[in-house]
């Protein structure tokens, strides 16, 4: 079993559709047993919502429906998780922060694992457009794709 959590900074967008993307994936190729997946984020101002409306709706119409609630990553997270994967550089370093000294969790940044898109990072679309949101599943897609084969 690998423990694999998704984090970005509101734990509302990018992580809890990166979650659902790479869910949906591994059930796809009979592999849900193989993984526990989870999401979180580096704030907690929306601990307990579910994901925004507008990332809700985008992902519904590529159908992945998120039901995650939104949690801040812990400590305890570095201990339990194999993988923590970051969307963007100042995921990572809010997490360098907080990693504790006794943490197993090798943190990756998931724009590295594109094959088809060039980003450096998942940008954060929740002062963006339509657009930015449908841009965020393009590139989940690409990337948890890639790491899902990467993980096997
Ligand atoms: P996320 O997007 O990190 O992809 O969940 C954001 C959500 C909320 C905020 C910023 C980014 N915020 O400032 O509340």
């Amino acid at each position: 079993m690998v423990h694999i959590l998704f984090i970005c900074l509101g734990n509302i967008c990018r992580s809890p559709l990166a979650e659902e993307v790479f869910r949906t994936l591994a059930e796809r190729g009979g592999r849900e047993k193989d993984f526990e997946i989870d999401s979180a984020g580096l704030i907690d101002y929306h601990e307990g919502e579910l994901a925004d409306e507008r990332m809700r709706r985008t992902a519904a119409r590529r159908g992945y429906r998120l039901t995650h609630r939104s949690r801040p990553v812990t400590a305890a997270d570095f201990r339990r998780f194999d993988y923590i994967v970051a969307m963007d550089a100042a995921n990572l370093r809010g997490l360098a922060r907080l990693r504790p000294a006794e943490a197993k969790a090798e943190v990756v940044l998931l724009a590295d694992y594109l094959t088809r898109h060039a980003s450096s990072s998942i940008p954060d679309p929740y002062y963006g457009t339509a657009a930015d949101f449908e841009h965020v599943v393009d590139l989940c897609e690409d990337a948890c794709a890639e790491l899902l084969c990467r993980l096997a």
